[in-house]
């Protein structure tokens, strides 16, 4: 299995981030790049934090590029006060030239074939819409697209109505879901709200990591999304929606949802962003997403203590490890 991942880390994108870096280590997974978006903060901002994010996790190799600076229509907004200032709370990248070649990179890994190919979009999805009217050819060759947005028939997180992500950049998500050549594996906000980290869990991650890297960044990373999430009300943990979109899009999760018809609303002042689901099939459209209802939140969060035991591992330079992905090389 070979994946993009396409974000605005972000600080539940830097968790998804730490789960796809332990599973390359791992072998189970090649991670193919990092691309991102103008979301949480600017793309480049996001580049930049990406690639940092790869090097504390042991995975500096990985191909990092900055995609579209800004929406297709609306004006940027980015939320500081979501995810800091830089977009990693209260920890700062170092500052470093990025990539832009970000299109490249997905053509490159699309002419490697599309069938173990996993597209997962955590962010706006400018990139996704853009690539559609750019490399029509290749967009029609992928197979398998997750993506971490909407309030599906549920409230919204940035509007009583609409969720972050598709708020964004409405243009894009409502032109991807028209386009799409495959239905969209689409993890809203209904499921993603329950991947909730507590402090307490936090601890033990941090333990489990040792001496890694990003284990003297992530309390200082997450300080600030626990802030953020009592000060509107949800408590002193965290919804770490993107690292459950991601574990669910690549299907080390269970989960269940419904294959259905996804529209969004782009032009409307007040409604913009939402997201609607057909489940009447009142529309008579074709089916463009399987909209996940329910998932096992709790084997997620095993998953991501299994990620910190992997890093912990990688870092001491466990034998068990090393041979693990030396034959993965060989295959
Ligand atoms: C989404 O919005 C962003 O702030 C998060 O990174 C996540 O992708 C949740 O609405
Ligand atoms: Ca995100």
């Amino acid at each position: 299995m070979r994946v993009i991942l396409d974000c605005d880390p972000g600080i539940d994108d830097t968790y998804a981030i730490i789960w796809l870096t332990a599973a390359a280590h791992a072998g189970l997974l090649e991670l193919d790049c990092l691309t991102t978006t103008s979301g949480n903060t600017h793309a480049e901002q996001c580049a930049r934090n990406a690639a940092w994010v790869l090097s504390l996790c042991g995975l500096p190799i990985v191909p990092v590029a900055a995609g579209c600076p800004e929406p297709l229509v609306c004006e940027l907004t980015t939320t500081p006060e979501t995810h800091g200032e830089t977009g990693l709370g209260y920890a700062t990248a170092p500052e470093r030239e990025v990539a832009r070649d970000w299109d490249t990179l997905w053509c490159d890994a699309i002419e490697r074939g599309t069938d173990d190919l996993y597209l997962v979009v955590t962010g706006p999805m400018t990139n996704l819409a853009a690539f559609a009217e750019a490399h029509p050819e290749h967009y029609a060759e992928l197979k398998h697209i997750t993506v971490m947005g909407g309030a599906v028939n549920y409230p919204g997180n940035t509007t009583p109505s609409a969720e972050w992500n598709f708020w964004v950049d409405p243009h894009a998500a409502a032109e991807v879901f028209a386009t799409t050549p495959v239905p969209i594996t689409l993890c809203s906000l209904g499921v993603t709200e329950r991947m909730l980290l507590t402090p307490e869990r936090l601890e033990r991650c941090v333990g489990a990591l040792g001496p890694l890297g990003v284990a003297k960044q992530l309390p200082e990373i997450t300080r600030f999304y626990f802030e953020f999430h009592e000060e509107v009300g949800e408590g002193y943990r965290a919804q770490i929606h993107d690292l459950l979109a991601v574990l669910i899009g690549l299907g080390f999760v269970e989960h269940s949802g419904r294959v259905t018809t996804v529209d969004v609303e782009a032009d409307s002042p007040l409604m913009r962003g939402t997201s609607v689901a057909d489940l009447r099939g009142i529309w008579g459209r074709e089916p463009n997403a399987r909209l996940v209802t329910e998932a096992d939140v709790e084997a997620a969060w095993g998953w991501f203590d299994w990620a910190c035991e992997v890093h912990a591992k990688v870092a001491a330079g466990d034998a068990e490890l090393t041979q693990l992905r030396h034959r993965r090389a060989e295959d």
